[in-house]
């Protein structure tokens, strides 16, 4: 399943993370692609808004590698720009947080793709102008399917 939107500003791209968040379930997988400046961020904002999530808490996990915010249902924010391969993986004990009733959302996930399970919802993120952003969600499993519909429902 797949969908394409157009974003034409930062808070149309939170109010698409929102939107989505609405859709997910516990153990729901998000990976996120995209260039720097793509909206990566400001989507997840907008997801743990839609999570019940205290959006002051949202920063770019960069640096932490993993942010854990509660929520109505609890998302992992994580970051792979600075890691390699499943090892470092490994380190940050990706796959157990991929284990829990959370909701996991990627930041440059295509660095190590082979760490996502087939059911992943893939979100990729393209720079189009200045404040405009292409944004297309593709999953080929339950959560995808699920997510997919749903927004295309919303219009
Ligand atoms: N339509 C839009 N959607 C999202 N962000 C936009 C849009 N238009 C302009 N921007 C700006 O683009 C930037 C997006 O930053 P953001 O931190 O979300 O990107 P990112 O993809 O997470 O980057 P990084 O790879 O560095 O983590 C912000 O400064 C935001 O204000
Ligand atoms: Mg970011």
């Amino acid at each position: 399943m797949e969908a394409t939107f157009l974003s034409h500003g930062p808070e149309e791209t939170e109010g698409l993370g929102q939107g989505v968040a609405e859709l997910l379930a516990p153990g729901d997988v998000l990976a996120l692609c995209g260039e720097l400046g793509s909206g990566k961020t400001c989507f997840v904002r907008g997801m743990a808004r839609g999570l019940e999530v205290e959006e002051a808490l949202v920063a770019s996990p960069s640096f932490t590698l993993v942010n854990e915010y509660p929520g109505r249902i609890t998302l992992y924010h994580m970051d792979f720009y600075r890691l390699r391969d499943l090892e470092d993986l490994e380190l940050i004990g990706f796959w157990e947080y991929l284990g829990q009733e959370a909701v996991v959302a990627v930041e440059w996930a295509d660095r190590i793709p082979q760490a996502f399970p087939s059911d992943t919802l893939w979100v990729h993120f393209s720079l189009v102008g200045e404040r405009e952003r292409e944004i297309s969600f593709r999953g080929e499993g339950e959560a995808g399917r699920r997510v997919v519909e749903g927004l295309l429902r919303k219009g």
